[in-house]
């Protein structure tokens, strides 16, 4: 194990906050960029990708297998999750890929490296997420593309309602606040990149949802939520921003697993997406 690792973050296991984040793809969680992306692969073959905020890299990892004769850099702020996205991308056999650390507020590449520039659920968290797409769009080339995806918790809808879910929610919202994030981020995405000099002709705006419904979703959404609830950096960032207690995050524990149980129950999230033409 690497330094400053905990026991979870070994290569061969998701870290808690993780297990859910793998199950996300390109396909999954990047559909709106995929059209725009094999029309540029038609033209170069050798496309270079960089995924800011790559995590785990599942992402990265499927973007690399659609760009086999290109290549994807992903780069993360936490340097501990990095060992578990090189362990990914290689249990996949996946080559044409690599993972470093690096912030998005000031990226380690020259002016225009990258045809294509994504990020998955990243500005949420972060203070100043105009600061981060005028960084995403510096490195990416003229002609390239900027993607971005970002969730909006005030647009959620969990089935069956429940008080134990519905304070998991304000739980939530409270850590991306207290860690300087915007919960609405999706909402504000359009308004971000006019911050910055994009022009409205510049930018293709979509939606769409993240959903858990079916039993395999939702057994791995609740079994990722109690993970998180009760270990790792979400619980640990909850407890010092005194957002709760211990008996409260497993009460809501123990609501997600009988969540999971329920024939009727879903959990759905819109996203926005928008897509930079630069
Ligand atoms: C919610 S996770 C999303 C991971 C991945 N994009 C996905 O969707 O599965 C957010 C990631 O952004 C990273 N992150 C947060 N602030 C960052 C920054 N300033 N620069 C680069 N990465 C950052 C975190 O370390 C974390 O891995």
């Amino acid at each position: 194990m690497e330094q400053g690792q905990t026991p979870s973050e070994k290569p061969g296991n998701p870290p808690a906050q993780a297990s859910l984040h793998e199950l996300r793809t390109a396909e999954n969680s990047a559909a709106y960029s995929l059209p725009k992306l094999q029309s540029m692969k038609q033209t170069n073959p050798h496309l270079k990708l960089l995924d800011v905020g790559a995590g785990s890299g599942t992402i990265s990892a499927s973007f690399a297998k659609l760009i086999p004769n290109g290549h994807v850099t992903g780069i993360d702020v936490n340097p501990n999750i990095l060992p578990r996205a090189r362990a990914v991308a290689e249990a996949a056999g996946i080559e044409n890929i690599e993972f470093q650390e690096g912030s998005v507020y000031k990226l380690p590449f020259a002016d225009e490296t990258f045809d294509i520039t994504v990020c998955h659920q990243v500005l949420i968290h972060i203070g100043t997420p105009w600061e981060a797409l005028r960084e995403m769009l510096r490195v990416t080339k003229r002609g390239g593309i900027v993607g971005v995806r970002e969730g909006d918790y005030e647009m959620e809808c969990v089935w069956p309602e429940n008080s134990e879910l519905s304070k998991f929610h304000e739980l939530m919202a409270g850590l991306m606040r207290a860690g300087g994030g915007t919960p609405i981020a999706g909402r504000e995405l359009v308004s971000w990149a006019l911050k910055v000099g994009v022009e409205p002709s510049q930018i293709v705006l979509s939606y769409s949802t993240l959903s858990y419904s079916m039993p395999s979703e939702r057994k791995a959404c609740a079994q990722g939520l109690c993970d998180q609830l009760r270990g790792g950096g979400l619980r640990a960032k909850a407890l010092k921003f005194d957002l709760g207690t211990q008996d409260e995050f497993e009460d809501m524990a123990k609501a997600w697993k009988d969540w999971m149980k329920r024939d009727d129950a879903s959990l759905v999230l819109l996203q926005t997406e928008i897509l930079i033409e630069k």
